[in-house]
């Protein structure tokens, strides 16, 4: 198989599942036990919880664990929204039309629980404007969510330029904004560090960067208002409830140092693929378009619009040829509604619902490279060969 899907899932690391391996067998203790095998289990939630707090530059007591990117983010919104409301500081929200659905459909809750959200637009090119995001701004905006970087077409939102505005705008005004990112498609390509970010919440999946399914971080700056939302015991500092996910977290750790090391070699290594792999089949394919910047993005995905086709015919043509590639996002593949990122972006439906995106990760090779290249233009024609008799007939 050649897997180009790595923005929905990455394979797990080796050092994760060996890091991960004790807590599946002997070392199944309870981190609240008071015996040997707890008091194992909480050391090393601990010393996960020191490392995932080293990479990205935050003290150990402002890391939580989660089961995952989504339910972090539904953690900092609903939370944080809750306690600043009940605080009396207002109950607007500001977020993006092009975020995960996650952050869109946990805006919408908070609609429904009545809070008032505006959704800023983007540019053609994928990104959130700067003036855009700060004429957003009311008395009563008490939150803004805008994720780092986009899982369907990879572009870096100006995250650092945002909080900025959100400064500013505090000085000015005596009013505090506070911010959280969806970092979920960061990690491995491009440092993360909350303080350079300038951000009071971030929220991060652990499968997304060699580590496994149903983990993730939630990253909560000291003192920031939160409601917590998970209640029971007192795991997570009080912040969310239930016993942790002791292999989840381990592996967690360790994919994360892991993925925090090396980020310009690897960058810059998976660019030139991804470079070379839009170059080839931009050349083999006439029609064919990049939907979103080549830039300011992260340098592993690659989304391209092909005309007079669907793309899930030419996602099930490749898969047939042991080739993995998404058709949008992987969360909305049991739709086939055309992604509401490309059309906030301004893509005409047709070319929308001809977009395949192609993510590459940390084992893509160019012999890999070089045979989808080969692949797409073959599998294409017979895509549209198919459709064109389909519609003849
Ligand atoms: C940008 C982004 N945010 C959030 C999520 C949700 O993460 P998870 O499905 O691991 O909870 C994803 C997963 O595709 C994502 O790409």
């Amino acid at each position: 198989m050649i897997y180009l899907d790595n923005a929905a899932t990455s394979p797990i690391r080796a050092e994760v599942r060996e890091a991960m391996l004790p807590f599946l067998g002997s070392a199944f203790g309870n981190p609240s036990g008071l015996y040997a095998v707890g008091r194992e289990a909480q050391a090393a939630v601990d010393d996960a919880r020191n490392t995932v707090a080293a990479c990205l530059g935050a003290r150990p007591s402002e890391i939580i664990f989660t089961s995952g990117g989504t339910e972090s983010i539904n953690t900092a919104l609903q939370g944080i929204a809750y306690a600043m409301r009940r605080a009396g500081a207002g109950a607007h929200v500001i977020t993006t039309a092009i975020e995960h659905h996650a952050g869109l459909h946990a805006a919408q809750f908070l609609e429904e629980s009545g809070f008032d959200v505006t959704y800023v637009g983007c540019d053609h090119s994928g990104h959130v404007r700067v003036d855009a995001f700060a004429a957003a701004l009311r008395p009563d905006t008490v939150l803004a969510s805008v994720m780092l970087a986009n899982n369907e077409v990879g572009t870096v939102q100006p995250i650092a330029e945002l909080a900025a505005v959100l400064r500013d705008y505090a000085r000015r005004q005596q009013h505090r904004v506070l911010l959280h990112t969806d970092a979920v498609q960061a990690p491995g390509w491009m440092p993360l560090d909350v303080n350079a970010l300038g951000i009071d919440a971030l929220s991060l999946s652990s499968h997304k960067f060699g580590g496994p399914k149903g983990s993730g971080v939630l990253y909560l700056r000291r003192a920031t208002p939160f409601h917590q939302l998970l209640l029971g015991g007192g795991q997570e500092m009080q912040k969310r409830a239930g016993t942790e996910n002791v292999p989840g977290i381990v592996g967690t750790a360790v994919a994360l140092s892991a993925a925090s090391t090396g980020i310009p070699e690897r960058a810059a290594r998976v660019r030139a693929l991804r470079d070379r792999l839009r170059d080839g089949i931009l050349a083999a394919t006439p029609g064919a378009a990049v939907n979103g910047c080549q830039e300011a993005c992260v340098p592993n995905n690659l989304n391209i619009a092909f005309d007079g086709i669907e793309s899930e015919s030419l996602v099930l043509a490749l898969d047939a040829r042991g080739i993995a590639a998404s058709s949008g996002s992987a969360c909305s593949n049991s739709t086939w509604e055309p992604s509401h990122v490309l059309m906030a972006m301004g893509v005409p439906i047709r070319r929308a619902v001809g977009s395949v995106r192609f993510s590459l990760g940390d084992a893509t090779t160019e012999a890999e490279v070089d045979a989808v290249v080969r692949a797409v233009p073959e599998e294409l024609a017979r895509v549209r060969a198919a459709s064109a008799h389909s519609a003849a007939s």
